[in-house]
Parts: structure tokens; sequence; C-alpha cells
């Protein structure tokens, strides 16, 4: 009782204590759009983008961690090189997750945000928490470009058809090339070709 008395007496008083642990409803729920934009882009489109980035989203913050994950773990005699192009990807990737969120966000939807909630929405496939071979790494950062980039055609097209021109903008000049590229420098990484001493011409070839 003396409890409650104080904390209504307390309740509009100007203080400087910080007030902590505070919580309540939220104010947006995730996968919804805001009414009142003028964006001159329907709500419909707006829901249809959102949900489409939301998983893009999804899969790129995977991409992200699937690289600083493979910079940390990374062995043997390429470690250096490999080193520091997952972690200049790594950074790449950062740069188009807050593209992807902000865009979620300006377009009036919730932005997917907390690893557990990525974990349960990403198509890219979980890998072990050990670590792997070179050559598995790269396969399976492979595998995940090719999840993305194929979203993000499929997206694209979505966007110009309906209307949604900013969403693919950002979704072609940014991430699809981002991704184009990044796949480019990990894939010559597994073309078997000779180190030190280069293969004699075969007979045929030499004919
Ligand atoms: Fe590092």
């Amino acid at each position: 009782m003396a409890k409650k008395q104080i904390d209504a007496k307390t309740a509009n008083v100007i203080s400087a204590q910080p007030r902590l642990h505070q919580r309540a409803g939220e104010i947006q729920r995730y996968g919804t759009v805001n009414h009142l934009l003028p964006l001159e882009l329907e709500e419909p489109v707006r829901l249809e983008m959102t949900a489409q980035l939301n998983q893009l989203l999804a899969d790129t913050m995977t991409l992200r961690d699937l690289y600083k994950k493979s910079h940390w773990q990374v062995a043997g005699p390429t470690f250096y090189q490999l080193h520091l192009l997952y972690d200049k990807h790594y950074d790449e990737q950062v740069e188009l997750v807050d593209s992807i969120a902000e865009r979620i966000q300006l377009l009036g939807g919730v932005s997917i945000a907390m690893a557990a909630d990525v974990a349960e929405t990403t198509q890219i496939e979980r890998p072990p928490r050990g670590r792997e071979e070179v050559p598995v790494q790269l396969s399976r950062l492979l595998d995940a470009h090719q999840v993305i980039i194929r979203q993000a055609r499929t997206l694209a097209r979505r966007a110009s058809l309906i209307g949604d021109d900013g969403t693919n903008d950002l979704v072609v000049s940014e991430v699809l090339r981002t991704n184009e590229l990044q796949v480019w420098f990990l894939s010559e990484h597994l073309v078997n070709v000779p180190l030190i001493k280069a293969e004699e011409p075969s007979a045929a070839g030499a004919a």
C-alpha cells in the first residue's frame, strides 16, 4: 500500500532518476504497414514489397554472419587472403543489410532484426558450429549467394511490375550487383589450376 502511494506520487514528477525495466505493447506489429504515407504507393504494394524485402533481409543477414564465421574459422595456406576477403565481403553485406532494412521501414513496414527471428526465416542452410575446410566454406558461401541472387531477380521484376521503382533500383543496383561480384571473387578460388608447375600440353592439345 505504501509503495503504491509512492508510485502514484512520483509517477509524473520530473526527475533525474532513470526509469528502468520499462515494457509496453508494440506500437506496430510485424507484417503490417503504416496507412498514411505520401509515397504514391498503395498499401497492398507496400505490404507485398516489405514481406519480400524481409525475406531478402533475413537471408542477407545470414550470409553476412556466414562471412564472419568464415573469416574467424578459416585455416590453411590461403588463410591470410581469405581472412581479408571474407571480412571485405562481410562489410559490404553489412551495408546491404542496412539499406534493405531501411527500405522496409520507409515503405511503412517493420524490419526483421534479431538473430532468433532471422534464423526462423532464412532459406539458407544452417552450417555446423565447428570449423570446416576452405572448399566447404567457399561452397556454403556460394550456395547462400545463389539463394539471394535468385530471390533478388524475382523481387526486382515484381517491384518493377507493380510500380515500386525504388525497391527495384535498390535490389538491382546494390543487392544483385554486389552479390554477383562477390560470387566471382569466391568462385575463382575453386578453380583447380597449378600453383607451381604448369601442366604439360597434352598430345591431343599440342597437335
Ligand atoms: Fe577480424
